[in-house]
């Protein structure tokens, strides 16, 4: 038996990025810049076009099946053929919701200011047929507001659930939803659970077999370092026999054999690809988006979250004296989080501060939402404290 290797921790990676010096840039929950490889990846994709001659039917599937075992593995999917390759969440989730039957009068459970992605879908589904839409607010508490929303959360879920749709960490200011105990209390309840993985798959370990949800979705361009216009989505068995927003001919068993493509066939080839985008084979965002993949997997999410961890724990402590508050760690992302300033300032106020220091972060809801990656050092953290020790001066 072989031991497994034990990783060290990582250090900062600045190299691989194109980051300027003197730019902090704590907003990868908006957008991930962008990785040289990743940027050579799409370059070698832009020019296999001039070359038409040199593409093959091959082509069409061999990366597409690389990025569907890419992704697997990152979330611990045991099969890629349950990956599908999409445009956008609102797409993949769009998929799930369409081929959901839910009984008339049931319920769909979602979170207060969910990205919109994972909303409209379900409104839709609840108008078509007859559901209500039960929104799970942050409960207004002393201690921890994570805990409370977790505990909340569950208790919005019975019998009369359908349907459970939810992030892993919320996108506005990084809190932290219990998944695994989530999905037991989903299976118990026979509810679908259905996962808008961007703000979290890629930066902090996802669990597919310990969470077990029915379908997975996220996009490519923020934690998973990739472009814009490409997402991954896993659907589990319950969309086996499900039908597709596009009725696509590279989905359809056999189509790797270009000749026989008008030889009509119903069947598609098997699990998720179905759910596939039409032209999914894009021989530009794919390479890229596989060879991000393929460097957070070399990182490993675990570190990547420990990495944020140790970079912004002292900086934390520090803003906790300026009255500055944070969610504790138990409840939110190491690499995302809302930091909310004392009682009656208004976030707004930073903005001078920010822009005179090249500081970008977002500002959402009542949280300056912080989102730092292996790009970050201490020090960018620690420019942000001084943008809010003299807006608050
Ligand atoms: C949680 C979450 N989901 C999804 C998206 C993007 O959705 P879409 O791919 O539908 O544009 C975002 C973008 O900010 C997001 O924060």
């Amino acid at each position: 038996m072989t031991t497994p290797a034990v990783l060290l921790p990582l250090s900062r990676q600045t190299e691989g990025f194109h980051i300027p010096a003197g730019v902090h840039y704590l907003n990868c929950a908006y957008m991930s810049p962008l990785l040289r490889e990743v940027e050579e990846a799409g370059i070698e994709g832009l020019r296999l076009k001039r070359r038409p001659f040199d593409t093959t039917p091959d082509d069409f599937f061999r990366d597409s099946d690389r990025l569907r075992e890419a992704f697997a593995t990152l979330v611990g999917a045991a099969d890629p053929a349950r990956v599908a390759i999409v445009p956008s969440v609102s797409y993949g989730i769009t998929a799930a919701a369409r081929n959901l039957v839910p009984d008339e009068g049931s319920r769909i459970v979602i979170l207060g200011e969910q990205f919109p992605s994972n909303v409209y879908p379900w409104r839709r589904l609840a108008s078509d047929r007859r559901l209500e839409l039960v929104t799970v607010d942050p409960p207004t508490v002393s201690g921890s507001r994570g805990e409370a929303w977790n505990e909340a959360l569950l208790d919005a879920i019975d019998h009369s659930t359908s349907v459970i749709a939810l992030p892993q960490y919320h996108w506005m200011d990084g809190t932290r939803f219990d998944l695994e105990t989530v999905g037991r209390r989903a299976r118990e309840v026979g509810a679908a659970l259905i996962i808008d993985g961007t703000q979290s798959v890629g930066a902090a370990p996802f669990d597919l077999e310990a969470i077990g949800p029915d379908a997975l979705v996220c996009a490519g361009y923020k934690w998973l370092l990739g472009p814009y216009s490409i997402s991954l989505a896993w659907y589990g068995s319950r969309f086996d026999e499900g039908a597709p927003l596009e009725e696509t001919w590279i989905s359809r068993l056999g189509s790797d054999d270009f000749r026989r493509v008008a030889e009509y066939r119903d069947d598609y080839r098997p699990a998720a690809a179905r759910y596939d985008m039409g032209e999914r084979s894009n021989f530009i965002l794919v390479p890229m988006q596989l060879a991000a993949i393929r460097q957070i997997l070399e990182w490993t999410p675990e570190r990547i979250q420990d990495y944020c961890r140790n970079i912004t724990r002292g900086p934390l402590a520090e803003a906790a004296s300026l009255g500055v508050s944070v969610e504790d760690e138990a409840w939110r992302g190491a690499h995302l989080f809302g930091l909310r300033l004392p009682v009656g300032v208004d976030p707004a106020r930073l903005v001078p501060e920010l822009e005179a220091r090249s500081i970008t972060v977002s500002l959402r809801g009542s949280a300056v939402r912080v989102a730092p990656h292996v790009y970050n050092g201490e020090e960018d953290l620690q420019e942000l404290l001084e943008a809010i020790r003299s807006t608050l001066a």
